[in-house]
């Protein structure tokens, strides 16, 4: 199973049956608040109408055809619904089936890109500790959880990695965006001198790191990481796989944040999680690189999946957009946010507690790991919710909250509750 402990899960097998709006049904008939929108991704709630319904359609009308050398209506319609809502110039979008290989194609459209306008020695990618990139070879490269790479081997060569941004020392139980750190950034100018700008082609992060969890960037730090990429000809790629489609009130962070990048990844809340998709948004600029020095007629990115823009995906794509504008999900996240960030820090004077964390409908608690036995202080946390009908994502000492944005204040108070509950009892 996916980052499962396949020994434990087979000893006591956690089984869903079903999903409605905020809830799992449990294999057992109970319903459960879902705190973490699946993962990450079913952020207008599960089981909505208008996507089966429009995924139900489209298998009628056009099951499948591979986008290669022919097309069809729904990957295009929702390619350019996506740089409608873009920011800027990213009016460009390259469909796959994850965020990994949304992640690993937007690395490769960086190399081509710089290969293209004749700085094809721009070779390496900066990445930054603690970040989570998906698990493709390219993405695992950049990401910066060790426990995900040490099996793996050395992956790929021309890596760098800026230091992550979590001061507990400073910033500990930050409301939003944290005060200190923003020379942080100035750790690329580090990485540029020591390897020369002239042979990095890319910067990624994630605008908010989520699975290493849930670091919101310390103030003005994106801003100065765009800053010196610019001075430098480096591309810029915010990884929104978890940031995407609502989680801080806007459509993509980027707009939250007002900095730009080149590219922006997604996928999860693109389709609602109803059916796998990923995206690469590109800019004007690096579209146009491409395509312009393209020479005979083969294709100007020799690159692609069979599911590219898969119909069923489109489908829900769009149904997904379609509630998004609709039930005005940004504007329910804006509401959302205050509540969450007020109950998280409820918690923060708790003994066990020693970090709270969050922004727009993100949030983390860190818990002090106990003596001889780390880690286990979320996964009896989240044993704990359970019982009391939340079902929470446990990591290392950490639980991550990212519910659908269409949680209520009452379903906020009944997971905050759960989680007092719980902590009293570690
Ligand atoms: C920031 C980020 N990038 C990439 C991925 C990988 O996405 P997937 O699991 O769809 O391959 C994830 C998954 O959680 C993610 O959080």
């Amino acid at each position: 199973m996916p980052f499962t402990a396949n020994r434990t899960f087979k000893s006591d097998p956690l089984m869903i049956s079903g999903a409605r709006g905020n809830h799992y049904i449990l294999a057992d008939g109970r319903e459960v608040l879902d705190v973490s929108a699946g993962l990450w991704c079913v952020n207008a709630g599960h089981g909505r109408r208008e996507i089966t319904d429009a995924i139900r359609s489209q298998a009628e009308t056009l099951d499948f055809v591979a986008n290669f050398s022919h097309g069809a209506a729904p990957a295009f319609e929702l390619a350019n619904r996506l740089a409608l809502l873009a920011p800027g110039d990213l009016n460009h979008v390259f469909f796959t089936n994850s965020g990994s290989e949304a992640v690993d194609t937007a690395l490769k459209i960086a190399l081509a890109c710089h290969a293209a306008r004749g700085e094809g020695q721009r070779q390496r990618f900066v990445g930054r500790q603690m970040a989570y990139h998906g698990v493709g070879f390219g993405g695992l490269s950049v990401a910066g959880l060790g426990g995900n790479r040490k099996a793996f081997g050395p992956l790929l060569p021309g890596v760098s990695h800026l230091p992550h941004t979590l001061d507990h020392a400073r910033n500990a139980c930050s409301k939003g965006q944290p005060e200190h750190g923003i020379e942080m950034a100035d750790a690329l100018e580090a990485i540029v001198a020591m390897n020369d700008a002239s042979t990095i082609a890319a910067v990624i992060v994630e605008p908010v790191a989520g699975a290493g969890g849930v670091l919101p960037p310390p103030q003005g730090y994106l801003e100065r990481l765009r800053e010196i990429c610019d001075r430098h000809g480096l591309l810029l790629i915010f990884d929104e796989v978890i940031t995407g489609f609502g989680r801080l009130g806007t459509t993509f962070a980027s707009e939250y944040f007002g900095v730009q990048p080149d590219m922006i990844t997604c996928a999860k809340g693109l389709t609602n999680a109803a059916v796998p998709m990923g995206a690469v948004i590109v800019s004007d600029a690096v579209h146009d690189t491409i395509l312009n020095a393209a020479t005979g007629p083969g294709p100007e990115l020799a690159h692609g999946y069979t599911y590219s823009g898969h119909p069923l995906a489109a489908a829900a794509g769009l149904a997904t957009l379609d509630i998004h504008r609709d039930d005005d999900l940004n504007g329910k996240a804006r509401a959302l946010a205050p509540l969450l960030e007020a109950g998280v820090h409820a918690l923060a004077d708790h003994p066990v507690v020693k970090d709270v964390r969050n922004l727009g409908v993100l949030a983390a608690v860190q818990m002090h790991p106990r003596e001889g036995a780390p880690g286990a202080r979320s996964t009896e946390l989240r044993h704990h919710c359970l019982a009391e009908g939340a079902l929470i994502r446990a990591g290392a000492d950490t639980v991550l909250i990212s519910p659908p944005l269409t949680f209520g204040a009452d379903e906020v108070t009944q997971v905050i509750e759960a989680m007092k509950k719980g902590l009293d009892r570690l």
